[in-house]
């Protein structure tokens, strides 16, 4: 009770817009009433003018974020595009809420599985087919590795690795070969899914850099031997413990964690280094995470495990192909393919057909990824993500494109700070809007506070819902009152500004006509 007087006497002494018209202290709650009509002028203005402007800055510090950090060598996988994407999304959430962010592609390009991959190159391999075929090569000779493995094989692999970690010249330059095809063929995905990243510094970067590492968690926590591997014991934290080098002498993954995990600090001085990574690699996080803590680096909290669920896929064609795994690419073609047609239907008189069925196909796969809490399975099905109707991003750029058509129609032209008035803007949709307008901002540091795309996607499909019933109910343009006209399209305009943010975050497109 204290408190709510008191904040709403504050509440009162700041009110010097008169955006609060009354305030009043009831019991434990602080009762207010909008002055609507300040807040729709301000609303409505300040939704679009912010957009027109922002830059942001970087005042709230500098956040990593380690997302996709695929292994190199094998194609991009379907599954592939949850890390990439949320990992994407929060990035862009980051930085439009004023912080720095570091976007790290981790790629998994160190580790034994390159002295595998060696030896299968040297045994079936062909330098044509892998200029031909580029990364599908690698993972035939791969898979016939795997088909024939035996103690030989597995031995000459061991020792092409233990080369490479030597920094033999050959072993290298078979690895780079390897890594720089992978890197362009990835490329090419992330430039159509929008996904980009500041530094794409893989474990290779690490190698080298682990022995003092481990040195220091052996002065700090102490390591153990066990069977000739040295690890770090985590049983009294319940966990099983974290292996650093094996017998042969070389490291691993979670070596190169916790080497990447301490350079990252030293580097950008984080205020968050978050992980956008798959739940079963919980275990992992947290044994990196414990040691990090037993090393008595204080920002180890600032180090957190961004986990998603599991990707299902319900294409009774491309998910039995035996043996074979789903490659993202084929499943965006096959989704650009899909918009194709459904343009061909509905509208085939459309300019840049190509072009906007890029958006529409990839832009209904993205959003796909984002349409539940991250947490949770997905099971993708055709019908559902490219569905107009849904809440798939399809529909959210179809209620864009209505909103563009809407004011091209009248010739609307925005000018600076409108006199917006409640009074042309009596319904309740209205009101509605304009409060979904005024969340826009609170939503996006919700978003961010809980690593959560998902926050958008549902903000952005209630914006789109709320419109269509707008739409569907009122008359916009055929209006007599030239007053009310402008202020009906001011706000149609400044929803549609809003969709198209909330797009350009996501990085999807926005065309204006489909
Ligand atoms: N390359 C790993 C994988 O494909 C993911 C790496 C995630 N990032 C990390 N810092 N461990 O499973």
């Amino acid at each position: 009770q204290d408190l709510s007087e008191k904040i709403s006497i504050s509440l009162k002494d700041n009110s010097n817009a008169k955006l609060i018209e009354y305030v009043k202290a009831f019991g434990p709650y602080v009762n207010f009433f909008l002055n609507k009509e300040k807040f729709y002028g301000l609303i409505i203005n300040n939704s679009i003018s912010k957009k027109q402007k922002k830059t942001p800055s970087k005042k709230h510090g500098t956040v990593v974020i380690d997302y996709s950090s695929p292994n190199i060598a094998k194609p991009i996988a379907f599954h592939h595009i949850r890390s990439a994407v949320i990992g994407n999304i929060i990035g862009n959430i980051f930085e439009h809420n004023d912080y720095e962010v570091i976007r790290i592609n981790y790629l998994g390009d160190w580790g034994t599985q390159f002295g595998k991959l060696i030896t299968a190159f040297e045994n079936y391999g062909d330098d044509k087919k892998l200029e031909r075929e580029g990364i599908k090569h690698l993972l035939d000779v791969y898979v016939q590795y795997h088909r024939e493995e035996n103690d030989e094989l597995n031995s000459t692999a061991k020792k092409w690795f233990q080369l490479m970690e030597a920094g033999d010249k050959k072993a290298l330059s078979y690895w780079k070969k390897f890594r720089d095809i992978s890197i362009k063929e990835f490329d090419r995905v992330y430039k159509r899914l929008g996904v980009s990243f500041t530094n794409i510094e893989g474990e290779s970067f690490y190698n080298g850099k682990t022995e003092s590492v481990i040195k220091d968690i052996d002065k700090k926590i102490g390591t153990k031997e066990s069977e000739g591997a040295v690890i770090v014991d985590l049983s009294a934290f319940d966990m099983p413990p974290v292996l650093l080098k094996k017998t042969d002498g070389t490291t691993l993954y979670a070596t190169r964690d916790i080497a990447a995990a301490i350079d990252r600090w030293n580097r950008f001085a984080f205020v968050e280094s978050l992980y956008v990574v798959g739940n079963q690699q919980e275990l992992h996080f947290k044994q990196v995470f414990k040691t990090l803590e037993l090393m008595k680096l204080d920002w180890f909290s600032r180090c957190k495990h961004v986990q998603f669920g599991l990707l299902h896929f319900e294409d009774a064609k491309m998910s039995t192909r035996e043996g074979r795994m789903i490659f993202l690419e084929d499943v965006l073609d096959k989704s650009v393919e899909l918009a194709k047609k459904a343009i061909d239907e509905k509208n085939p008189d459309l300019k840049n057909k190509d072009e906007i069925a890029e958006a529409i196909g990839v832009g209904a796969i993205i959003f796909g990824d984002i349409c539940k809490k991250r947490i949770q399975d997905i099971t993708f099905k055709w019908e559902d993500i490219l569905n107009f109707d849904g809440e798939t991003a399809p529909y959210v750029q179809y209620t864009h494109a209505r909103a563009c058509s809407i004011l091209s129609k009248a010739g609307f032209a925005y000018e600076k700070d409108m006199t917006i008035s409640k009074e042309y803007l009596p319904s309740d949709l209205e009101f509605e809007l304009v409060k979904l307008l005024s969340s826009f901002e609170d939503k996006l540091i919700e978003a961010q506070r809980e690593y959560e795309p998902f926050v958008l996607a549902r903000y952005v499909l209630d914006l789109c819902q709320v419109f269509n019933r707008y739409y569907y109910q009122e008359k916009i343009i055929d209006i007599k009152d030239e007053k009310q006209k402008e202020a009906k399209l001011a706000l149609v305009y400044s929803v549609k500004e809003n969709i198209k943010e909330c797009l350009s975050i996501m990085d999807i497109k926005a065309p204006e006509r489909m």
